[in-house]
């Protein structure tokens, strides 16, 4: 909840974590260091595709890979899955996150009008094809 709080304008209630890891759909990564957690990863596993619901890592954490490690093991969860598409909606004056999608191969595909009640602001959905590993 501490990371949580200090992550976003409207942070996710703990009843709304909790609702959500007690969902058999849920993945959830947890980035630990020396047993502290610094950042943590949420998706739904939906029937064809990895639905990302919540990323965020700890300030003091940032900038040292610990997101591109999260949504890489997701990735990775997609494709053992073999789910097709990883997706998610990001808020578009969120640069860094949209940085760290682009990244991995994230394509912005929509655009959901008013999306975040909190500020009106649209969402931009954003997709990754898992692609087949070869063999
Ligand atoms: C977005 C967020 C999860 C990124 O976490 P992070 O662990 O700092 O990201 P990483 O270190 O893995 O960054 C990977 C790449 O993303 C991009 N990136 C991440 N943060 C960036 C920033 N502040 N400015 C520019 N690029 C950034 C860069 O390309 C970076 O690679 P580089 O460091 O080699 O240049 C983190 O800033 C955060 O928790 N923000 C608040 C919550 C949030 O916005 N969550 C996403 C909701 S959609």
């Amino acid at each position: 909840m501490e990371i949580e709080n200090c992550s976003f304008p409207s942070p996710w209630e703990r009843e709304t974590f909790i609702m959500t890891l007690e969902d058999p759909r849920c993945i959830c990564y947890v980035a630990r260091i020396d047993g502290l957690t610094i950042g943590y990863c949420l998706s739904l596993d939906m029937k064809h595709m990895l639905h990302v619901l919540n990323l965020a890592v700890h300030p003091e954490f940032r900038r040292r890979g610990v997101a591109k490690r999260l949504i890489s093991e997701m990735i990775v969860c997609a494709k053992t899955r073999e789910r097709i598409y990883v997706v998610l909606e990001v808020r578009p004056s969120n640069i860094p996150a949209r940085l760290l999608y682009t990244s991995l191969g994230f394509l912005h595909v929509s655009t959901w009008n008013e999306y975040y009640t909190d500020t009106r602001e649209d969402a931009d959905v954003m997709v990754k094809k898992i692609e087949e590993s070869a063999g």
